[in-house]
């Protein structure tokens, strides 16, 4: 499928591994210049992998719980044709033992980050008067809630669901697609202790029974960055081997 992004900039936050890596090749395979974000301690994982991608690929760091260092991030970008908000924490504690301190920081990250970036995006491409493509990652757990100690993290993507929706009405007029996808459990470092303690429990879940490659997730999110989805809004894809079906 040619998803015709050739050339085109993306920005894809949260890089340097597990399911943005796969996102940042894939976008870069397609042909789309690729900027990979993530925190400043990962600046290597990012180099290095921005020169695999090759295409002009480059990186860029910032703590995505500052707003002042997403703004100044911003401010160093040229201009961005896709924006991909991969990056997320999903930290583990119940609710009966879960900090305030940890449930705004979890929302820092996983729906306040989002946000502030949308914003930038949506103005740029605005006062530019181009078109563009925002992919928001979510969760199975937006709909299902947290079966297992991250109640915090379902309420931050559920917000980031309902977010998606809204912009998504705001800006299809102007010609700029917001749209999210939901994975169920993807092989990535984020839950690597998660699978390697309870992975039978998972499967239980999971009618296709296999946890998913992180490719297969980027494959759905590369196509909803190209014009073979343009008729695609305020939508979430579901990517789940039917942990989630609606
Ligand atoms: N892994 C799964 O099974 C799964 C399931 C559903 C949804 N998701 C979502 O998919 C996305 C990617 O998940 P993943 O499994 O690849 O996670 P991951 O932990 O492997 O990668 C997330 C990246 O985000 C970065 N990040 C975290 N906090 C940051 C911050 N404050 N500033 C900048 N960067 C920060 C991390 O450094 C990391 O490289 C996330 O939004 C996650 O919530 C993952």
């Amino acid at each position: 499928m040619d998803y015709k992004i050739k050339g085109k900039t993306a920005l894809v936050t949260g890089a340097a591994d597990g399911c943005g890596k796969a996102i940042a090749e894939k976008l870069g395979a397609e042909g789309a210049k690729v900027i990979l974000h993530d925190l400043d301690s990962k600046r290597y994982q990012l180099k290095v992998n921005a020169e695999k991608i090759g295409n002009g690929a480059g990186y860029i760091t910032a703590d995505l719980s500052s707003t002042e260092q997403i703004e100044s991030m911003w401010a160093r970008l040229g201009e961005i044709d896709i924006l991909v908000n991969n990056a997320g924490i999903w930290p583990t504690a119940y609710v009966t033992e879960m900090t305030s301190e940890s449930f705004k920081n979890t929302l820092d990250i996983d729906l306040v980050a989002p946000f502030l970036l949308c914003k930038l995006f949506v103005n740029q491409r605005l006062s530019n008067a181009k078109k563009g493509k925002i992919v928001n990652m979510v969760s199975q757990a937006a709909f299902h809630g947290s079966t297992s100690g991250h109640a915090h993290y379902a309420a931050a993507k559920a917000g980031l669901v309902a977010f998606t929706v809204s912009l998504a009405r705001e800006v299809a007029p102007n010609g700029i697609n917001v749209n999210a996808v939901a994975p169920g459990m993807m092989r990535t470092p984020m839950n690597k202790s998660a699978l390697s303690e309870r992975e039978e429990q998972y499967l239980e879940r999971i009618p296709l029974r296999r946890i998913a490659e992180p490719s297969e997730v980027a494959s759905v999110v590369a196509f909803l960055c190209g014009c073979e989805s343009d008729y695609i809004t305020g939508a979430t894809l579901d990517v789940t081997g039917g942990m989630l079906m609606r």
